[in-house]
């Protein structure tokens, strides 16, 4: 049965954007009397009362248009209530593609530091999650909670030391849990990704929508192509444009203190990992070094974000686009971007950066600003301009310099690409008809 899951699982593909949704109800918690009162008795240990169920909800493919409080023609009732009793992150960014955020989701770290820098995990492919550090799920465990994943993996699985049961989770799928510790549950949807199925009831909502993909999408962002609208941001899945990588994302449950808040500090993926284990107490001792950082302040109580450099990617096996504009820092003709407090700096090709209204809309749509088809060196102030209108890079060569020292330096603690080549031995024909471990 469990094997069944693997095709759905890993021919997904690709993702844009992730909601986290944390429920920490006390009353759920509870569920320790004996050993709390024991502790409680021994050092006032109350570790077990504060410690929170988590569960962390995951969206593939999720569009910055395509939850109703953002004005979606899509209506998202049941996520707007529950981004209403809790706190909406604004400024949260995520990865353009599913493997490259749900690594970073796991190691706390950024791709150039796993070496999963380019594009995404290939079913054919011996490759995965490096085994060198822990993953969340692991420190969760570690901490005390009981650990369960539900849904799509995507971290590698051509070793049975890739699976999610040998990366910290106690069950994958199914299976009995038990209630005697804190849950750390990690729900990771399939949908939003292609392809698109929904029930007819669902779909007949939104027969006001014309466009098939996106009515089928409506019930279930990120990928234009599969019915997701990023709009008013540019680009969209797998560009380093904001559509690609300005993720939606709300924390909610009982003991959210910032009820029915807007955050608008900078987050990112990476920064679950210190942040929930953090909440979980349990300790990070024995990773390396992690890029997130511990963001339950900002998010509780709104203050600012620890974080105000975001290394979006670099990705040197990428094709070189255009001449590198400087000899003596980091290559423009390399892709990459970064964020550093306003202001974020794109070199290469970022992909496609056209702007794309819901379909069916009819608004002025800016067009693409006509520039060489060489140009390899964007620089926006996103606060002021988050939809990528303004290019500033002719005005602020100093600040596109000082930028370029900041990937310059990153580029040096970047570890060598894994990116193997597809292995014939994967073939699911060789394995009873199902995709599993080969090696
Ligand atoms: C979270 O738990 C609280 C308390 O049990 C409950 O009232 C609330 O509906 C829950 N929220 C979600 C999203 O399950
Ligand atoms: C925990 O202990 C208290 C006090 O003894 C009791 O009222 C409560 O029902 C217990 N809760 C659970 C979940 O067992
Ligand atoms: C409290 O107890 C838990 C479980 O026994 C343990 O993991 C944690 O480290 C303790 N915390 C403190 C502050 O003593
Ligand atoms: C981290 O610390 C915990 C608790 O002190 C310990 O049980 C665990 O083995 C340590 N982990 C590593 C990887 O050192
Ligand atoms: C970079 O170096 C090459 C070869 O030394 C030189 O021809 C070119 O003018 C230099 N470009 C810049 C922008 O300094
Ligand atoms: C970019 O995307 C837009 C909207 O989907 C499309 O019209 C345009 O042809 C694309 N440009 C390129 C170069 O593929
Ligand atoms: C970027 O825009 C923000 C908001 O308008 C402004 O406060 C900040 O000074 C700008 N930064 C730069 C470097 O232009």
């Amino acid at each position: 049965m469990m094997m069944k899951m693997w095709l759905p699982l890993l021919f997904a593909m690709w993702l844009s954007a992730v909601s986290g949704n944390i429920n920490n109800s006390a009353s759920m918690n509870n569920n320790n009397n004996n050993s709390n009162s024991k502790n409680n008795n021994n050092n006032n240990n109350n570790s077990n009362q504060k410690r929170p169920n988590i569960i962390f909800v995951f969206a593939d493919d999720y569009g910055f248009n395509d939850i109703g409080y953002h004005g979606s023609q899509i209506s998202t009732p049941t996520l707007d209530k529950l981004a209403s009793d809790g706190v909406k992150l604004e400024n949260y960014y995520v990865q353009p593609l599913c493997s490259p955020t749900r690594s970073q989701l796991m190691s706390g770290r950024y791709q150039i530091h796993t070496g999963l820098q380019h594009r995404i995990f290939r079913s054919e492919q011996p490759n995965g999650l490096p085994l060198d550090s822990p993953t969340m799920a692991d420190k969760m465990k570690e901490a005390g909670y009981a650990t369960h994943m539900v849904g799509k993996w995507h971290l590698g699985f051509y070793k049975d030391e890739y699976l999610p049961w040998n990366r910290g989770f106690d069950s994958y799928f199914g299976k009995g849990t038990s209630l005697e510790n804190p849950l750390f549950l990690y729900l990771a949807y399939q949908s939003v990704h292609e392809p698109l199925q929904v029930p007819e009831e669902y779909e007949r909502q939104y027969t006001h929508i014309q466009d098939s993909k996106r009515r089928s999408y409506a019930d279930n962002g990120g990928a234009r192509r599969g019915g997701a609208n990023n709009f008013p941001l540019r680009g969209g899945k797998s560009t380093l444009w904001e559509g690609g990588i300005h993720g939606v994302a709300f924390v909610t449950g009982g003991r959210v203190p910032a009820k029915g808040t807007v955050n608008r500090e900078l987050i990112h993926v990476t920064d679950w990992f210190p942040t929930l284990v953090g909440l979980a107490q349990g300790s990070l001792n024995g990773t390396k070094p992690l890029d997130g950082v511990d963001q339950w302040d900002t998010i509780s109580n709104g203050t600012p974000s620890k974080r105000t450099v975001l290394l979006h990617n670099i990705d040197p096996m990428s094709s070189n686009h255009g001449v590198p504009l400087y000899n003596d820092t980091f290559d423009t003709s390399v892709r990459a971007a970064i964020r550093v407090g306003h202001m974020k700096l794109i070199t290469g090709a970022p992909g496609n950066g056209s702007w794309v209204p819901p379909p069916g809309q009819t608004q002025a749509v800016p067009s693409e600003p006509n520039t060489s088809p060489d140009k390899n060196v964007w620089l926006f102030n996103i606060t002021a301009d988050p939809t990528e209108h303004h290019d500033l890079s002719d005005q602020m060569p100093g600040t596109v310099r000082t930028l370029l020292g900041y990937l310059q330096r990153f580029d040096q603690t970047a570890v060598p690409i894994l990116f193997p080549a597809l292995d014939k031995n994967s073939n699911p024909a060789l394995h009873g008809g199902v995709w599993g471990p080969w090696q």
